[in-house]
């Protein structure tokens, strides 16, 4: 750990941390969204309850990530693992808890046999593909397809 990381817990999630997470994102994105965050991680509790990671501070949720091991979808037979959610409290960034959080997922993505990590971020949240991009991960030939309903 260097001087500039805050020396947060790094964890599995637990149910009780839906409070948390619910008001670290109603931090991040200006909506309070309990409904969601309850069905959401309720889901990705029955998937793998072990790529669901938060770091804490002080007894508080500082930043999440979740995430799951995949095979056979989108023409990926090998297992392959997804990082799909996170967040990290706007007050504690640059201050590796995002990093410290990836390092947890990944090895336990690895655990599991994956032998790559995947994500997706939206082309105009550049910050995140900094993060990725400083996390080693490379822009992928695979392309996202949409149809509006
Ligand atoms: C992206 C995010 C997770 C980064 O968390 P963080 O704790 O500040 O990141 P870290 O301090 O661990 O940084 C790790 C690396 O990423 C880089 N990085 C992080 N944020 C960056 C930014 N905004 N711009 C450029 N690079 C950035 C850091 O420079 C660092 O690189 P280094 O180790 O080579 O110096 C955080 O900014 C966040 O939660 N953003 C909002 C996420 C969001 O919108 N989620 C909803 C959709 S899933």
């Amino acid at each position: 750990m260097t001087e500039s990381e805050t020396p947060v817990r790094i964890r599995q999630l637990e149910d009780t941390d839906i409070g948390g997470i619910t008001a670290l994102d109603e931090k991040i994105g200006g909506q309070y969204r309990p409904e969601i965050w309850e069905r959401r991680i309720g889901y990705y509790l029955r998937r793998d309850p072990e790529a669901l990671v938060v770091a804490e501070l002080d007894g508080k949720v500082a930043g999440f990530m979740l995430g799951e091991v995949r095979s056979g979808e989108f023409g990926l037979e090998e297992p392959t693992g997804w990082i799909e959610v996170m967040g990290v409290d706007p007050d504690l960034r640059g201050q590796a808890i995002g990093r410290r959080l990836a390092e947890r997922m990944l090895s336990h993505f690895q655990n599991q046999g994956a032998s790559s990590v995947r994500t997706l971020v939206d082309e105009t949240m550049t910050e995140i593909a900094s993060f990725f991009d400083s996390l080693g991960f490379e822009p992928a030939p695979l392309r996202s397809f949409v149809k509006s309903l």
